[in-house]
């Protein structure tokens, strides 16, 4: 249940003061995802994302973002009876690829998904771990929406409310387990 997943975020998250650098506080999910229970929660909790209303499955794919979506998104797509896609950052991806570079606070990012990973008329429920400024997420669904698929919606454990990734996610469906700050 929905629940389940918010308990287990709410214990099994911890926050970790000044890293990456100073004034940052990191939410790690590592005892998550070391716990079996916790982490079964979170994987049906994000799941659910891509089911309607009688639970059934409304998704082909699951598209996952390096790295904690891979994590995330593979158990995710198996519940759903998905494939998983991955997203990569630049250069990590072997044959043709799609990319979408955005901007970050200093400089900016490539995110790339083969040609082939998703086809037209597919339908696209994303995952990840977190959505803050929303930019991983925003590019992901305009690779996805670059070979023809639609996204059903984003699914991520938390996002961080006082960021502005629902401005930059327009009208995509997005399902967060538990807002920060
Ligand atoms: C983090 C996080 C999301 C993204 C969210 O990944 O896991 O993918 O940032 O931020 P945004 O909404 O501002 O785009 P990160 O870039 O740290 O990559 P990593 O998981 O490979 O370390």
């Amino acid at each position: 249940s929905l629940d389940a997943a918010r308990e287990a975020l709410g214990r099994l998250v911890r926050d970790v003061p000044d890293y990456p650098e100073p004034g940052v506080v990191f939410k790690d999910i590592t005892p998550l995802l070391a716990d079996h229970d916790g982490l079964a929660a979170v994987v049906a909790g994000l799941a659910h994302a891509g089911r309607d209303a009688d639970g059934r499955p409304v998704v082909d794919v699951v598209v996952g973002m390096e790295a904690r979506g891979f994590i995330l998104g593979a158990p995710v797509a198996l519940a759903l009876g998905a494939g998983f896609v991955p997203v990569r950052k630049a250069g990590k991806l072997p044959r043709e690829t799609h990319a979408v570079s955005y901007d970050l606070e200093y400089g900016s990012a490539t995110l790339e998904m083969h040609t082939d990973g998703v086809r037209a008329g597919h339908r696209v429920l994303l995952v990840d771990d977190v959505l803050a400024t929303g930019g991983t997420a925003r590019a992901t669904v305009d690779l996805v929406e670059r070979c023809g698929a639609e996204v059903v919606g984003v699914a991520v454990l938390m996002d961080l409310a006082f960021l502005p990734w629902r401005e930059a996610l327009g009208e995509v469906a997005v399902t967060t387990l538990m807002s920060v700050g």
